[in-house]
């Protein structure tokens, strides 16, 4: 099967692998479309720490092709979108709703293996890694059963994938973890593949007013087209907390330094320390802080102590913080319903030969970029 594989920072290859074999509770899914995520560039560029060579991807949909001994739930022809937090469903995280920091799968998600520590992808006699218990720049991949999440057959490919990771990050990372309420203000910092997802959810959860800021003049305007309210085109010297406690003056109070205004939630679709500091600084007293990006993974975050003992929250999430099973199904359902334009996110689609192009472009076109097969 043909594969993207990164053998070297900077460097992605289109190599051709062995079809991988599904074992005990796994399935093997024909990947049909994968969209590209920003955690994967970081990849590339070496910023985080994953065996190589790997094949990268995990926004992954497709159809199940071969299922494992054991599996007796899925069927050859399910459609399916491939969850980067599948949980073991048994271990204390799983059974206390946080899927994402199962204690099983999630110490797998960059160690270049499955859910249970297993490595299905080879090369002749060479073992190639996994990556985030997908690896979806693939014609084929093996999974965990748990891993897939069965969609209505309805779906496009290249809408559905993006409930394997993005959407699922930004708009869980505002409704279910931020828990944005009908009528609150909120803040998205970034614009990209994740934050305008986070847009849709304040949206989709009523949120009266979404506040946006990039770097980019047009993410801001797709940000607009999609619902929010305001924009802010951003440069280094942008005073991003002085700038929303302005526009949301008279609404919250600010406390001890706050300076009056301020959000209800601030969702951080960037990952800097400065923009994880922004966020939190943004917000009234007892506003909440989500940060989902990791756009420097070894970055530290400083916050006023005061802002604390204002009872405002800084926290953050993996994919949303959602339950996979329950959410993907969810938010593909409101897209059906015709209440949530996810087609509208995906700005871009290239074969798989052009994955560079594509990851090239993450943060300098707006929208999301999908490879289909
Ligand atoms: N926590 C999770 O589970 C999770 C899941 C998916 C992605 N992520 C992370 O989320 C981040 C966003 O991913 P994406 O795919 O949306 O990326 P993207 O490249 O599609 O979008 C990033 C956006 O941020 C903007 N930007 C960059 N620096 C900025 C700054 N200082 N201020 C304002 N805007 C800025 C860019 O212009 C771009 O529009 C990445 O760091 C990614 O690794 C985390
Ligand atoms: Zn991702
Ligand atoms: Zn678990």
């Amino acid at each position: 099967m043909r594969a993207a594989v990164l053998r070297e920072a900077g460097r992605l290859a289109i190599e051709v692998l062995d079809v991988p074999e599904p074992g005990p509770g796994e399935i093997r899914v024909q990947v049909r479309a994968t969209g590209v995520c920003h955690t994967d560039l970081t990849v590339v560029e070496g910023k985080m720490p994953v065996p190589r060579p790997v094949v990268l991807g995990h926004e992954g949909a497709g159809v199940v092709d071969a299922v494992g001994a054991g599996v007796a739930d899925l069927s050859v022809g399910d459609h399916v979108v491939l969850t980067i937090t599948p949980g073991c469903g048994v271990c204390r995280q799983c059974q206390l709703g946080a899927l994402g920091l199962c204690e099983v799968a999630a110490p797998h998600m960059i160690d270049g293996r499955l859910s249970y520590g297993q490595q299905r992808l080879t090369k002749g006699a060479e073992r190639i890694n996994h990556f985030a218990l997908q690896s979806s720049f693939a014609e084929y991949a093996v999974v965990d059963r748990r891993a897939a999440v069965k969609v209505p057959d309805d779906v496009p490919f290249d809408i559905a994938c993006l409930t394997a990771c993005g959407v699922s990050t930004g708009f869980g990372a505002a409704v279910v973890r931020a828990g944005v309420e009908a009528g609150e203000t909120v803040l998205v910092i970034g614009a990209g593949g994740v934050g305008l997802a986070a847009v849709l959810g304040a949206v989709t959860a009523g949120a009266a007013r979404v506040i946006v800021a990039d770097r980019s003049a047009a993410a801001c305007q797709l940000a607009e087209d999609l619902g929010a309210t305001d924009s802010i085109v951003v440069d280094e010297d942008t005073n991003l907390v002085s700038r929303v406690r302005a526009l949301t003056r008279g609404t919250g109070g600010g406390g001890l330094g706050g300076g009056g205004g301020g959000v209800d939630v601030a969702i951080d679709a960037v990952g800097t320390g400065g923009t994880a500091a922004a966020a939190f600084n943004a917000l009234r007293r007892g506003g909440r802080a989500v940060v989902v990006g990791v756009a420097d993974p070894r970055a530290t975050v400083s916050v006023p102590l005061y802002h604390l003992i204002d009872q405002r929250v800084l926290t953050g999430s993996t994919n949303g913080s959602i339950r996979p099973q329950v959410d993907i199904p969810r938010i593909l359902d409101l897209y059906r319903a015709g209440r949530l334009p996810l087609d509208r996110l995906v700005t871009r689609r290239y074969p798989l030969e052009d994955i560079g192009q594509a990851m090239a472009e993450l943060g300098v076109k707006p929208g999301r970029a999908v490879i289909t097969f």
